[in-house]
């Protein structure tokens, strides 16, 4: 029943979740907010300004729309740098790999992202020319856990949601999945994911129609 696979990109896709981490970590040192791996989890998923807002918000601060916007401005600066470099082979273990075998399955693919820089990210590891539908920040405003990003994709595939699988690395995105009846796949840590239909730690060995298809 399932007849379409939608994609979170950071921490599914490739390991860009590490870039995020460390460009929100540099920008909370310099504005004076403790930031640690615990703060980030609650990152995973979300717009960039409902990032900021929530570092802000941990700190106590607050700040003009112009800082604010000059903050994502320069967190965003940063990100770029470091991620400048990736290549083809930064994929995550068994992405590209699922990816094919849902093509080759007859399943419509498509990316389900929070981030602006999606399309950036999908060249630099050469994956762009896999999706039949790239809906990411640049085209949806509401943040995980909002199903929007994943109805939108959903619906750029033509398919009812009940017929889509996700992919997800943050909590934020598996509930957006729950919450747009779509069943999801939790790819990290199983007591993190909890609300997932199915967690594995990563995709490595892991094959969409045997471990996944058909059990859900
Ligand atoms: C945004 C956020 C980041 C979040 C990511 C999820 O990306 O900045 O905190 O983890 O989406 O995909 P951006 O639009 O800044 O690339
Ligand atoms: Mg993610």
């Amino acid at each position: 029943m399932i007849e379409g696979i939608i994609f979170d990109l950071d921490g599914v896709i490739v390991d860009t979740a590490k870039y995020h981490f460390q460009a929100w970590k540099r920008m909370a040192a310099e504005l004076g907010v403790n930031f640690t791996e615990v703060e980030n989890e609650q990152l995973k998923g979300v717009s960039r300004r409902g990032s900021i807002d929530k570092i802000l918000n941990w700190g106590g601060i607050s700040l003009s729309e112009e800082e604010i916007e000059k903050w994502m401005r320069i967190k965003n600066e940063w990100y770029l740098e470091y991620v400048a470099g990736m290549q083809p082979s930064e994929i995550l273990p068994g992405a590209d790999r699922i990816i094919a075998e849902a093509k080759s399955l007859g399943l419509k693919v498509s990316l389900g992202s929070a981030s602006k820089n999606s399309r950036f990210i999908l060249e630099k590891v050469n994956l762009i020319d896999q999706f039949d539908a790239i809906v990411d920040g640049t085209v949806v405003s509401a943040s995980k856990p909002d199903p929007e990003v994943f109805l939108t994709g959903a619906k750029q595939l033509g398919l009812e949601p009940s017929k889509c699988l996700v992919f997800e690395d943050a909590v934020a995105g598996v509930q957006a999945a729950n919450n747009g009846n779509m069943k999801v796949i939790g790819v990290g840590d199983s007591t993190i994911l909890a609300e997932a239909t199915l967690t594995f730690p990563n995709l490595e060995n892991v094959r969409l129609k045997e471990d996944i298809i058909d059990k859900i």
